[in-house]
């Protein structure tokens, strides 16, 4: 194949184009001052289970910090561990949760309670629980085949 000169300019200008445009993507991905959550980058994601707090995912009572409980949360495709979560009426409760795998949601319906959690990072928020019932915890970032099944269970006891 015979390439005219010129058309010869072009393709090495157009896979240039796209080498820098890749490198600018990259950076964009993985660059964390862009990052759009202000969450501290964790360990390898993928051995998340394996460090704390994350090897102990579940409610824990703490004693000496600005809140009464710290709720731990590994999210994975399709489910959170714990399952469910059981706090008392009127705790201040710490929620400290990250992704094992796939960027997911964690949104608790009926409150201002709505995290992204993104493998390598860890989402962390501190409310105060003052209403009674039931709360469905649903994933509201598209994870995969199983996304609408995910879901879990905030139960606030008196
Ligand atoms: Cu997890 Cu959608």
């Amino acid at each position: 194949m015979h390439l005219h000169k010129y058309e010869k300019y072009w393709l090495v200008f157009g896979v240039a184009t796209l080498v820098v445009f890749l490198i600018i993507l990259g950076i964009g991905a993985f660059h964390q001052g862009s990052h759009p959550n202000n969450g501290k980058k964790t360990l390898d994601y993928e051995k998340v289970n394996e460090f704390p707090p994350f090897d102990n995912p579940g409610v824990h009572k703490v004693e000496g910090k600005d809140w009464d409980y710290e709720v731990v949360v590994l999210a994975s495709a399709f489910n959170y561990n714990p399952p469910e979560i059981e706090v008392p009426l009127g705790a201040k409760v710490k929620f400290i949760a990250t992704s094992a795998d796939v960027m997911h949601g964690f949104e608790i319906a009926g409150t201002n309670i709505n995290m992204m959690l993104e493998p390598g990072y860890i989402s962390e928020y501190v409310t105060e629980v003052n209403k009674l019932g039931e709360f469905l915890i649903v994933c509201n970032e598209y994870c995969g085949t199983g996304h609408t099944m995910m879901h879990s269970m905030l139960k606030v006891v008196d």
